[in-house]
C-alpha cells in the first residue's frame, strides 16, 4: 500500500467517522442501562471487541507514526502534540476495563451497571475528545506539511491490516455488528 502522507490521512478520517457511530452506539445503550430499559449488552460487546481490535492495533499506532513523521519533518509544526501517545494508551486502558466490565453484566457478575454506564460515559467523551483534536489540530498540521511538500513518506513503516468492520470485507466474527451498522444507517 502506498505511504503517502495524503493517503493515510483519508484512511484516518474514514475511520474516524466509523468510530463516532459506533460510539452513539455505545452511548444509546449506555443510556438505556442508566434507566433500566432493555440494553443490547451483545452489540455493546461487539463494539468494544471491535475497538480493542482495530481502532487500539491499527488506527492509533498510525496515527503514532504520522506524528513522528511530522516531528522528523517539521519539528516546528510537531510542538505541542506530543501527548498523542499517553491518549492512546488511556484510550486503550479505558477500552479494555469498558469491555471487561461488559462482559461482567453479560455473565451476571456485575455489582453495580451503574459503574459500567460511567466506564461507557467516560470512555465515549475521552475518545470523542481524543478525535476532535486530531481532526481540528494534529490531522491540519499534517496537510501543512503535506502542502509543503513532505507527501511521500518512504522510509516510514505504517501499520496496515484491513477493518475487520467496515473494510472490504467484514470478518465473520463481526457479522452481527456489521448487521446492526447496515440498519443504523
Ligand atoms: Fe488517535
Ligand atoms: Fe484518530
Amino acid at each position: 500500500m502506498s505511504n503517502d502522507a495524503s493517503r493515510i490521512l483519508t484512511q484516518l478520517r474514514e475511520d474516524h467517522r466509523n468510530m463516532m457511530l459506533l460510539l452513539e452506539m455505545i452511548e444509546t445503550e449506555a443510556n438505556r442501562l442508566y434507566r433500566d430499559e432493555a440494553v443490547d449488552l451483545d452489540l455493546a460487546h461487539d463494539i468494544m471487541i471491535y475497538m480493542t481490535t482495530y481502532p487500539d492495533a491499527v488506527h492509533h499506532p498510525k496515527e503514532d507514526r504520522l506524528y513522528a513523521e511530522l516531528k522528523a519533518a517539521r519539528p516546528d509544526l510537531s510542538q505541542g502534540m506530543s501527548k498523542i501517545s499517553a491518549e492512546h494508551r488511556s484510550i486503550a486502558e479505558k477500552g479494555l476495563e469498558l469491555r471487561n466490565s461488559i462482559e461482567q453484566v453479560v455473565v451476571g457478575q456485575a455489582e453495580r451497571p451503574n459503574a459500567v454506564v460511567a466506564n461507557a460515559l467516560r470512555y465515549v467523551d475521552a475518545l470523542r475528545s481524543h478525535m476532535h483534536w486530531e481532526e481540528h489540530d494534529l490531522f491540519r498540521r499534517v496537510e501543512l506539511m503535506i502542502r509543503d511538500g513532505h507527501d511521500v513518506l518512504d522510509k516510514a513503516v505504517f501499520v496496515q491490516a484491513p477493518d475487520p468492520v467496515f473494510g472490504p470485507r467484514a470478518e465473520q466474527v463481526f457479522a452481527r455488528l456489521f448487521d446492526r451498522i447496515k440498519k443504523a444507517r
